[in-house]
């Protein structure tokens, strides 16, 4: 059993409870690789933003758990080395499965955990999560659930469509499991195709797709029924036009990919959404990155130079995020 405390990481209560007075919301950044968590780290440290590491199931299988944990825990170190005194960084399971790996993420380190039940029925939902409550919080870490079903493919879990979060059941739900707060379900999906081009109108200056707005009136109601109470919002990449441009330029073939609108998500860090997730857009960047210096340097082949130009825009990209769209700059100090 290892303490994340030890590892010089931060569980999530305090981060959000500051988030959701503050009107910020916190960044949960996917990372699978060390590129990934550099650029993370870099941002962060920089812009003196408290960050959420994230690690999902596919992160496990691609890089190994253990090294994924030890990758965070360099990553504590490395941001004091940045200049950062305090770091404020979480380590945090992303829709983890199944009690028995949220329990081994517990006691492996990680100070934060979510227990994505949401595709079972609510009753199951409940007992799940309350299973996982119950042993995460006897050492102080940290549960995410989730009440609605996000369309789009969630590691094991695919789902055709999304079902938003029913608002008259979120009292209920958050407490009789006791977690620490609440993924929801208002319209965005994961991955870098969030709508059918059906689904969306289109720009008839650009031809681009256009997205239909979030159920702001959703979020609205749960926020009435659970004042302050921490929300999470999942699948919250804009899938940015410039990187789509740039693969699709470079021998890419991502056709009508689309996300949500940071305006969109600018709102909503405003409000009581105190986590945003984001995962897509990094590999866009890092692909857009890597197709740019194929495409110009055909003779290319040490991966340090296409690897480290797609470090430095993930890093321009997650600067971007916290500081134009989630606002959390400066509130790590
Ligand atoms: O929720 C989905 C995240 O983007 C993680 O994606 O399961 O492919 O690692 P992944
Ligand atoms: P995106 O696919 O929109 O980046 O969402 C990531 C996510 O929700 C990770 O849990
Ligand atoms: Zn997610």
């Amino acid at each position: 059993m290892v303490s994340y405390k030890e590892l010089g990481l931060v569980n999530t209560r305090e981060m959000f409870a500051k988030a959701v007075k503050g009107g910020y919301a916190i960044p949960a950044f996917n990372f699978n690789n060390m590129e990934q968590l550099q650029a993370i780290i870099k941002a962060a440290a920089e812009t003196h933003s408290p960050v959420i590491l994230q690690v999902s199931s596919g992160a496990r299988k691609y890089a190994n758990q253990t090294l994924l944990r030890y990758m965070a825990q360099g990553a504590v170190e490395y941001a004091k080395e940045l200049g950062w005194e305090h770091p404020q960084i979480a380590l945090h399971l992303d829709h983890g499965n199944s009690f028995e790996l949220c329990k081994s993420c517990v006691d492996f380190g990680f100070s934060s955990v979510m227990i994505d039940a949401s595709a079972l029925p609510y009753e199951e939902n409940i007992a799940l999560t309350r299973q996982v409550v119950e042993y995460a919080h006897q050492f102080d870490v940290t549960v995410e659930a989730e009440l609605g079903v996000l369309a789009g493919v969630e590691d094991e879990v695919v789902a055709e469509e999304s079902h938003y979060t029913k608002p008259e059941e979120v009292i209920d739900f958050a407490t009789r499991t006791g977690c620490d707060s609440l993924a929801i379900s208002i319209g965005t999906s994961h991955g870098a195709y969030k709508f059918t081009p059906e689904q969306c109108t289109r720009d008839p200056k650009t031809g681009r797709l256009v997205p239909p707005p979030l159920a702001v009136d959703v979020l609205d109601e749960i926020m009435k029924k659970l004042p302050g109470f921490p929300i999470v919002l999942h699948g919250s990449s804009s899938v940015p036009q410039e990187y789509v441009d740039i693969i699709n330029a470079n021998g890419g073939k991502l056709p009508d990919a689309v996300g949500i609108p940071e305006e969109q998500l600018r709102k909503a860090a405003k409000s009581a959404v105190c986590k945003i997730n984001i995962d897509s857009d990094s590999r866009l960047a890092f692909t857009a990155a890597v197709r740019k210096v194929f495409a110009e340097k055909p003779g290319e082949f040490d991966p340090r130079k296409y690897c480290g130009p797609a470090r430095d825009e993930m890093e321009r990209l997650y600067v971007h995020k916290i500081k134009e769209v989630l606002g959390s700059d400066g509130k790590a100090d």
